[in-house]
């Protein structure tokens, strides 16, 4: 069974009550429950894990190392800044998917630069919560 592990970053764990124009409606647990479902639907296992620090995001992506297929991650505002994110992705050498909820590609000029894009096989901006699901689907054909 393929095993995929999906990271969300720093203010995350606020979906559904932080700027719900940039972000919608759906709380972070609706967001759980929704990955969850369509994983067991899909016959994939999947480790969700939420963090609003940079080290403990690091660490994560170091424990899947040999232990996980695919990585769908949303590092948030440490998109923007965090090249240790960007290593610890380059480390493992597990496909990586980025995702971001909003289309950061239209938004404030800090958005525009990724650094953990550099690692990653595919990035999905825009598509809400489903491109959390269009990610797995990514790495699941592409395996
Ligand atoms: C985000 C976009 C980031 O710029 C922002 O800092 C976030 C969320 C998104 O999902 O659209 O926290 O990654």
């Amino acid at each position: 069974m393929m095993k995929i592990l999906v990271i969300n970053g720093p203010n995350l764990n606020m979906l559904g009550i932080r700027e719900p124009d940039h972000y919608g409606r759906e709380t972070y647990a609706d967001l759980v429950k929704k990955i969850n479902n369509y994983c067991e639907l899909k016959g994939i296992e999947v480790k969700l894990f939420q963090s609003n620090h940079e080290g403990a995001l690091v660490d994560e992506i170091q424990n899947a190392y040999g232990n996980i297929d695919g990585i769908v991650i949303n590092p948030g505002a440490y998109t923007h800044t965090s090249i240790a994110i960007l290593d610890a992705v380059k480390s493992v050498n597990i496909p990586t998917v980025e995702v971001h909820i909003s289309k950061v590609e239209e938004r404030e000029e800090f958005r525009q630069i990724s650094y953990v894009r550099l690692a990653c096989v595919k990035t999905i901006t825009g598509h809400g919560t489903d491109g959390y699901l269009e990610a797995i689907d990514y790495l699941v054909g592409s395996k």
